[in-house]
Parts: structure tokens; sequence; C-alpha cells
């Protein structure tokens, strides 16, 4: 079985202390860092942009994902790339031609991600899987941090999972929203090999130890 991996999301973490807490990750066992990039139009809510991205990039030594939530992503796929992304995630709901996205962000040497929102049926990919490296299953509506996880993902992902087999297709699948040691075990036992985590990271009295704990409880 293939390692199964933390993908801690910055959006929790102090921005006045940032370098800081890109350092944490660094030293911990987490796997990657998940950026999540909003626009204020495809969710209700403005995070942060190339600028803070840059920065994170200085001092990050570790897979950077980056999760754009926003309307067009085309527009940004070969500034992304420069700004040392190594998976880029659209929004199913936000492309009008999927494929050409794929075919964009993977002709910038990354990986290339499709999110999910909770409407949108994972039978909607069917035609794409085999080009998708990861499909990231949002577990909340996207746009805020510290929402509670709902629980119709777990289905969700075994329908995902079954498609992957069926398809042969090599799609790694991510959870995105409201992770915690709750639910994390179960989501690895539906399919799931990458969990974002960001408020019970980084509002957690050790984020470190956090890290640590949901590492080993879903290896
Ligand atoms: C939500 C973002 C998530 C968010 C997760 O729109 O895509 O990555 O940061 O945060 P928690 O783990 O607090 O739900
Ligand atoms: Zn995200």
């Amino acid at each position: 079985m293939d390692t199964k991996l933390i993908a801690p999301s910055i959006l929790a973490a102090d921005f006045g202390n940032l370098q800081r807490d890109v350092e944490l990750v660094n030293q911990s066992q987490a796997d990657w860092f998940h950026i999540d990039i909003m626009d204020g139009v495809f969710v209700p809510n403005i995070s942060f942009g190339m600028p803070v991205l840059k920065a994170i990039q200085q001092h990050a030594d570790k897979f950077i994902d980056v999760h754009l939530m926003i309307v067009d992503p085309d527009r940004y796929i070969t500034t992304f790339a420069e700004l040392g992304a190594n998976m880029l995630t659209v929004h199913y709901e936000a492309c009008t031609h999927l494929h050409r996205s794929l075919q964009a962000i993977k002709a910038q040497g990354m990986q290339a991600g499709v999110a999910v929102n909770p409407h949108t049926n994972v039978e909607l990919l069917r035609d794409t899987i085999q080009d998708i490296d990861m499909v990231c299953v949002m577990s909340v509506n996207p746009g805020f941090g510290g929402q509670s996880f709902i629980e119709n993902t777990y289905d969700k992902v075994k329908q995902l999972k079954a498609l992957i087999s069926e398809k042969k297709a090599d799609t790694k699948i991510e959870i995105d929203g409201g992770v915690t040691s709750k639910n994390a075990k179960e989501l690895i036992m539906c399919g799931a090999d990458v969990l974002v985590a960001g408020s019970f990271v980084f509002k957690s009295e050790n984020p470190t130890e956090t890290i640590a704990d949901l590492k080993t409880l879903i290896n």
C-alpha cells in the first residue's frame, strides 16, 4: 500500500508569522504544502495571491499543492508554474474546457488536479479521469477554513475510487475541508490518498504533534 499523505493548509497558518509556520511544516512529518488561492468570484472569499505564494515558496522545501478557487484558471497556469507549484488543481465547475486546461497544466511541467464541489457528481470525471493526476474531493463548500465535514464525502470517495479502478487510471484522491482525527482513518479506508488539514493542524496546541499523529493514524 502506498504511503498516505498529509497536506497542511497554509490558509489556517498565522500570516503574521508565515515564515515560522512554513518552517514548522518543513520540520514536521507533513508531506505537502496545500495552498488555497481564492478570487472572491468563484468563492465568496479572497485569500491571498502571487506575492504571498512567492514568499511561501522561498521557504518551503516540500511539494507545493496549489488549489485554485478562481474563475477561468487558464489565465494563470504559466504564472503558477513560474511560482513553483508542483500540483495545480483547478475546479471542475470553473473550467469550460477541462481537458484543455489539464493538458496546459502538464505542458508547464506540473501535475494536474481537478477539484469537485460537494454538489458535483464524480461520474462527470469519467471521460477525463485518465488525464487527471489527482481529484480533490471538497468535503466542505470551498471558500473558508474551519467548516464542518460533509458526511456524504465517504460515499463519494468510494464511488470515485471505483471509477479510477474501472478506468485503470493512476489518479490520487485528496480530501479537502473539515478533516480531523475523527474522519481521517475512514476517509483512507474509502480510498483517499492525501488529506488536507487546515484548522485541525494550525489551531491545535502543538501543530507538529498533530501532524505526526494524523500521519500515524492513516499509515
Ligand atoms: C476550503 C479550502 C481548504 C481549507 C481547509 O475552501 O480549500 O483547503 O483551507 O481548511 P480546514 O481544514 O480548516 O477545513
Ligand atoms: Zn484547499
